[in-house]
């Protein structure tokens, strides 16, 4: 997920443009090294760390299922009455691990289910209504136009507009980011999927679906406290010494005709939902020292009875986070010191 906040500035440069007869072809997908070269290039290199979402901290615990999934899929974290591990990580987006946590209302939530049959699944989610754009290459282009300029050390304004005024689901994207106040925990907020996946049942048949992590600690309606970078850990900290934290896992199910390979499409509100069961988080670590620290959170790690759907931002995330992880394990061969600061003691 992209770097936002306070710098994006809106101007209307209209582009036309849609392929037709006598266009270039179009410009093959950009390559993982490319992609994490532009998360680097727009916010910096810190050896060690993730090149997105390189602020967080590892989580623990546990999913119990409520059985009302197994009807759709075979895997075995959805049987009725199956207690399975989780590992996780909590984040904010951007290369930068010192980053203010007030800076972006983007929460992240990463999973990885230890099923008892050895199988793993991996999820990614952030707390957004939708993607910003729906193929790689567009996501490349949006990190090139978010690319700060030497001068100013900010992203070129026109650029930007260009970029927003020739797209308009980003564009949307956008007024969500400077209209949604950053949560003051990440225990109030709801984590998305955005892709779609199928969950395959006993049969071989298949149910699009998209999922959601459905927190049941109630938003707090204060303004985000501007005096510590790292209030989110702080939360989570307190809350833990107080008691787990839990979430619902709410499995939405597409109707004919949703967008299935598109993660800028949001789904009507009225689609049915199956209560999987919750996620119960009982403890938090350190990043620097947690388990999570050097697993990437590859969504497309899935266990038999979920499959991915053809959106290829799956593909491109995949690619992307082995890149992402290769470079991180390469720092940390090299030596190279990872700084500490009061989130990542
Ligand atoms: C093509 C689109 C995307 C690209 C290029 C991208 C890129 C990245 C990269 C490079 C990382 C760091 C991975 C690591 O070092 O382990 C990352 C982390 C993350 N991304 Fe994405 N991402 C994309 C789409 C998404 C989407 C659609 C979501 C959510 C629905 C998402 C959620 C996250 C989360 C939660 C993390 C942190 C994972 C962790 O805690 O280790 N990303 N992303």
């Amino acid at each position: 997920m992209f770097a936002y906040g306070k710098w994006m500035i809106v101007g209307l440069f209209a582009v036309a443009g849609c392929a037709s007869a006598g266009d270039p072809p179009a410009a093959p997908p950009p390559s993982a090294d490319q992609i994490v070269n532009q998360f680097q290039k727009n916010g910096g290199v810190f050896p060690g760390r993730r090149r997105n979402h390189a602020k967080g901290v590892c989580v623990s615990g546990y999913f119990d299922s409520s059985g009302a999934a197994a009807r759709y899929s075979v895997a075995q974290v959805f049987a009725p009455g199956e207690r399975t591990p989780v590992i996780g990580r909590l984040s904010i987006p951007g290369t930068n691990p010192y980053a203010w946590d007030d800076g972006t209302p983007i929460r992240g939530m990463a999973l990885d289910f230890l099923q008892a049959d050895g199988q793993q699944w991996r999820t990614a989610m952030n707390a957004v209504p939708f993607f910003p754009v729906a193929t790689p290459q567009l996501n490349y282009e949006f990190l090139q136009a978010q690319q700060p300029v030497v001068a100013t050390g900010e992203p070129d304004p026109e650029k930007l507009a260009a970029f927003f005024a020739t797209h308009p689901k980003a564009n949307a994207f956008r007024i969500w980011d400077r209209t949604t106040k950053p949560s003051t925990s990440y225990a109030t907020v709801r984590y998305n999927s955005l892709d779609a996946f199928y969950l395959v049942d006993a049969r071989g048949q298949r149910q699009a679906v998209r999922w959601s992590m459905a927190p049941e600690a109630a938003a707090e309606d204060r303004a985000a406290p501007t005096n510590d970078p790292d209030f989110l850990a702080g939360d989570l900290r307190a809350r833990l010494a107080h008691a787990p934290l839990r979430w619902r896992l709410v499995v939405t199910l597409a109707a004919p005709g949703d967008a299935i390979d598109d993660a800028s499409v949001a789904w009507p509100a009225d689609r049915p939902q199956v209560d999987a069961g919750t996620l119960v988080i009982l403890a938090s670590q350190p990043q620097r020292i947690g388990v999570c620290r050097d697993i990437s959170f590859d969504p497309l790690v899935l266990p038999r009875g979920i499959e991915p759907s053809a959106d290829p931002l799956l593909q491109d995330r995949a690619a992307t986070y082995a890149e992402s992880l290769r470079r991180r394990l390469q720092d940390q061969r090299n030596d190279a010191p990872v700084p500490a600061s009061a989130s990542h003691p």
